[in-house]
């Protein structure tokens, strides 16, 4: 195979935040995934609206010290923790060793010999007590950590912390936390995190390390986040009282900052509840931490992800667009601001220096999207001229609503749009030349979301062949990440996944090492080059060279597989009469190499088919000239 390189001619210039990562909390990617929270349900706000047969004692048991078994009540009334916060838990003992223990996520507690783990719990009582954390076997009787809080008699809700050291490494222990005295007691934000977590130049995070440290592997050039579909699924109401406080809300980054007990809860479209332990300030130091670009993406206040046009919530318009106003202060404010200060107040004077913002995901109706996009782009234009705004092309790669959508993007003059697909791994092969056609006048392209639908090396070929033609499109693509990035082996939504993980280890896929190599060797300029020689294909050949996925609204011509001999098994030049003389899909034939003979199915009249000797379906010299059509 050769490679001629033209050092001569400059290509496109490729910026350094090319390539990213697309942080969701997906396949408990979050909560039981980045987040280092050992606890599940800590705050005993999980509700059926989060998924069906979740409770308030989702994840924990009551354990009974002796005599009567404890009651453990979760409680939504005026003794809670604060406003946002709505459940505690009401334990009535009759005696010391009476509480509950949680069964953490998955296995349970994965623990190591040796190693300190960070505990904490919101309490209050009328009688003063000793508080025992024990992380145990399952039913107890083994006890791997244990320590103790001293809870006053006050009746006021305090914070208590302690550090805990495993004498075992396991995978399935339990945290059972226990009362000292008969007595009624409440007890909410029950913590326990591994000390040996992520740090970065933002010091301890609370992020899991071994999850943190792969990303960071990858040195990405961004980090987009919070979603996807979870960003602008449900209602866009807020968590407030005259609203009932909604269950399942679109993702409002200020539910997610200041301190974690202050942070509501929310329904996770992906079918599990989200503790937004990891909010926006942790996105953005994280981001800070590897060196990469915050892009958040915010509501649209429509509903992407094929949930429909949610036209009688068109009130909250106005909120999301001061709330987008308010992030951007967030991030890039003086301490002097009100948001600014938030940042300030929660350990980041200094700006995080955001550039660029995401507007919507996968939006389904173009006109009510560009709409309410024009007035996000206007409003943050006129107070932050600096910051790019990106529009998105709707949630179909193929289909009407994303020419449509890039219609309209291209006549309001967006400055960049955010494009998804998931596709075969021939798909990924035979459009390669996607950009070369794009329009170098119109809106940029953040390619804020694709795999290729598989997890084989072959899959991650596919890719890796892929981003050449992202990348010879430098000009135009600014910005690629693949996705999803992190998937709990336990609790799978969605794959492929890029980085997979359990209670005690993780690792990455063949496509974490494609992203790792690009990303860590992320080009100055474009060396223009042509490619000539012989195409291995896999065997046996079936689509790929056929062209048998190919797009929608494309049309192709001159296809011609020779044998290695020399011989043309086929060849088409598809001069079938149209002027342009492109030939319609509708038309195509079916391509495949069966049991060593070349076999074109699906033909019609126009097709000159050549039956070829039987050949090892291993080595052929392939032409092909394809493109598509607008
Ligand atoms: O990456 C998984 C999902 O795929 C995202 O949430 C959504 O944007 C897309 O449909």
């Amino acid at each position: 195979y050769t490679i001629t390189v033209d050092d001569s001619a400059q290509g496109a210039a490729i910026d350094d935040t090319m390539y990213g990562v697309f942080f969701e909390d997906i396949n408990y990617a979050a909560d039981g995934g980045l987040y280092a929270e050992l606890v599940r349900n800590r705050s005993f706000e999980f509700n059926s609206t989060d998924a069906s047969g979740f409770t308030g004692l989702t994840a924990w048991q009551v354990v009974n010290g002796g005599g009567a078994a404890p009651t453990a009540q979760v409680v939504n009334d005026a003794t809670r923790l604060n406003e946002n916060n709505r459940n505690h838990l009401r334990l009535t003992s009759d005696g010391p060793g009476d509480g509950v223990r949680n069964l953490g996520y998955n296995t349970g507690f994965a623990l190591k010999a040796g190693a300190t783990y960070d505990g904490s719990v919101w309490a209050r009582s009328t009688t003063a007590q000793t508080v025992t954390f024990a992380l145990t076997n399952a039913n107890g009787t083994v006890t791997y950590a244990s320590g103790t809080v001293a809870v006053d008699g006050s009746d006021a809700w305090k914070k208590y912390e302690l550090t805990l050291t495993a004498n075992a490494t396991v995978n399935d222990a339990r945290l059972a936390v226990t009362g000292g005295a008969a007595s009624v007691m409440g007890l909410d934000m029950i913590s326990l995190m591994p000390h040996d977590r992520w740090v970065g130049k933002n010091g301890l995070s609370t992020l899991r390390k071994d999850l943190a440290q792969k990303i960071a592997d990858l040195d990405p050039g961004f980090v987009r986040f919070p979603g996807g579909c979870i960003v602008n699924v449900n209602s866009h109401r807020a968590y407030t009282a005259a609203n009932n406080f909604p269950r399942a809300r679109s993702y409002q980054w200020k539910e997610t900052v200041g301190p974690v007990e202050t942070r509501p809860t929310n329904a996770n479209f992906w079918g599990y509840n989200q503790s937004y332990g990891l909010g926006y300030y942790e996105y953005f130091t994280f981001a800070e931490d590897i060196g990469a670009m915050p892009l958040p993406v915010v509501p649209a206040v429509l509903n992407g992800c094929g949930q429909g046009f949610r036209a009688n919530e068109q009130n909250e318009l106005q909120r999301h667009i001061q709330d987008t106003l308010d992030l951007i202060e967030f991030a890039n404010g003086p301490v002097t601001s009100t948001w600014g200060k938030l940042r300030a107040d929660m350990g980041h004077p200094a700006p995080f220096g955001l550039t660029h913002i995401g507007v919507g995901n996968e939006e389904n109706f173009p006109a009510q999207f560009i709409t309410n996009f024009v007035q996000f782009r206007d409003a943050i234009k006129a107070k932050y001229p600096n910051i790019t705004v990106i529009s998105n092309s709707g949630p179909d790669d193929e289909g009407t609503t994303f020419e449509q959508h890039w219609a309209q993007n291209r006549a309001n003059n967006v400055e960049m749009v955010d494009e998804h697909y998931y596709n075969s791994p021939t798909w990924f092969l035979q459009n390669n030349d996607r950009y070369d056609s794009y329009d170098r006048n119109g809106p940029k392209v953040f390619l804020g979301e694709y795999a290729s639908q598989d997890a084989k090396w072959f899959n991650s070929l596919s890719e890796a062949a892929y981003m050449t033609g992202l990348e010879r499109n430098a000009d135009i693509v600014k910005l690629a990440s693949y996705a999803p990035l992190l998937a709990n082996v336990d609790n799978v939504q969605w794959r492929p996944d890029m980085i997979w993980f359990d209670n005690h280890q993780s690792w990455g896929s063949t496509s974490y090492e494609v992203q790792k190599l690009f990303m860590n060797n992320v080009g100055d300029r474009v060396v223009p080059s042509t490619a000539s020689g012989k195409v291995m294909q896999p065997t046996p050949i079936t689509g790929a060279v056929g062209l048998s996925t190919w797009r929608t609204a494309a049309k192709y011509d001159d296809v011609k597989v020779t044998s290695p001999d020399g011989t043309t098994l086929f060849s088409d030049d598809f001069n079938d009469g149209n002027a342009d003389g492109w030939r319609p899909l509708a038309n195509r034939g079916t391509w495949a190499v069966t049991d060593g003979q070349f076999v074109q199915t699906n033909t019609t009249a126009e097709d000159t088919l050549v039956a070829g000797p039987a050949v090892a379906a291993t080595d052929y010299d392939v032409t092909m000239k394809a493109t598509k059509t607008a």
